[in-house]
C-alpha cells in the first residue's frame, strides 16, 4: 500500500446538503421515516469522505444514530457531514441533523451520528487516505471523540472475535428473570 503523502483540511471535504421533506418519505404516522434520513446521512457521509480521500469508499459502519425529534412533512431537512478522524484506510464521519419549519424558521436538531467508511481504489483494495489537518477547538474536540470511540469499537471487535459460544442454559436461567420465555423444539 502506498503511503499517502497528503493532509487535508477538515474545510476540504465538509458536505452539506438540504431536502424538503415530501409525503413520499413519509410513514403510517405520517411523520418521515427512519430510513428515509438514514439514506440521506448515508449519502452526504459518502461525499464528505470521497472528497476527502478522493476515492470511491465504502460504509463499513453507522454508529450511535438517535432520533431525537420526528421530522415532518414539509420540513427542510439540512445534513451537514465532517470527516471527524481519519486512520489509515478508514475515515470517521460525523453528520449532524437539523430540520427547518420553513414557515416559522424554527430549527431542530434532529440526529447527530457518526459512520466509519473505507476508502478503495479502483481495484477494489483498501487504500490510504490522506491525513488529517485541524485548525478549530471544535475540530480538535471531534477528532479527539471520535478517536475514543474508535478505541472502543475497535475493544468491542477484538471481544466479539474471542466471545464464547452462547450457553443455552444460562441463557435459559437468564431468561426467567426477564420478560423472556423460551421454548426450544
Ligand atoms: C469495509 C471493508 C472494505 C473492510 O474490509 P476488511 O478487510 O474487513 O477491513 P479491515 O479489518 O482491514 O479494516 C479496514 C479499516 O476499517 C477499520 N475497522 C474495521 N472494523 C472496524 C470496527 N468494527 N470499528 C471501527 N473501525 C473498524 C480498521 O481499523 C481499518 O481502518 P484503518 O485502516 O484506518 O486502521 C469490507 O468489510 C467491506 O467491503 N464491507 C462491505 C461494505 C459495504 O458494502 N457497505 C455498504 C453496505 S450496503
Amino acid at each position: 500500500m502506498t503511503t499517502h503523502p497528503h493532509f487535508k483540511y477538515v474545510t476540504d471535504s465538509q458536505v452539506t446538503i438540504t431536502e424538503l421533506m415530501i409525503p413520499a418519505y413519509a410513514n403510517f404516522g405520517g411523520k418521515i421515516h427512519g430510513g428515509t434520513v438514514l439514506s440521506l446521512i448515508d449519502k452526504v457521509a459518502y461525499a464528505a469522505a470521497a472528497r476527502h480521500s478522493g476515492s470511491y469508499c465504502v460504509t463499513l459502519s453507522v454508529d450511535r444514530v438517535l432520533f431525537l425529534h420526528p421530522i415532518e412533512v414539509g420540513q427542510l431537512v439540512s445534513l451537514k457531514a465532517s470527516v471527524n478522524y481519519v486512520g489509515n484506510t478508514s475515515l470517521i464521519v460525523g453528520v449532524r441533523v437539523t430540520s427547518e419549519d420553513v414557515k416559522s424558521g424554527k430549527i431542530w436538531h434532529t440526529n447527530s451520528c457518526y459512520l466509519t467508511m473505507v476508502a478503495l481504489d479502483d481495484e477494489g483494495n483498501k487504500q490510504q487516505v490522506p491525513g488529517l489537518k485541524l485548525r478549530t477547538e471544535e475540530e480538535v474536540r471531534r477528532w479527539y471523540e471520535a478517536r475514543q470511540r474508535r478505541q472502543h469499537a475497535m475493544a468491542v471487535r477484538k471481544e466479539e472475535a474471542t466471545r464464547e459460544s452462547v450457553d443455552i442454559a444460562k441463557a435459559r436461567e437468564l431468561a426467567t428473570t426477564e420478560r423472556c420465555l423460551i421454548e426450544l423444539s
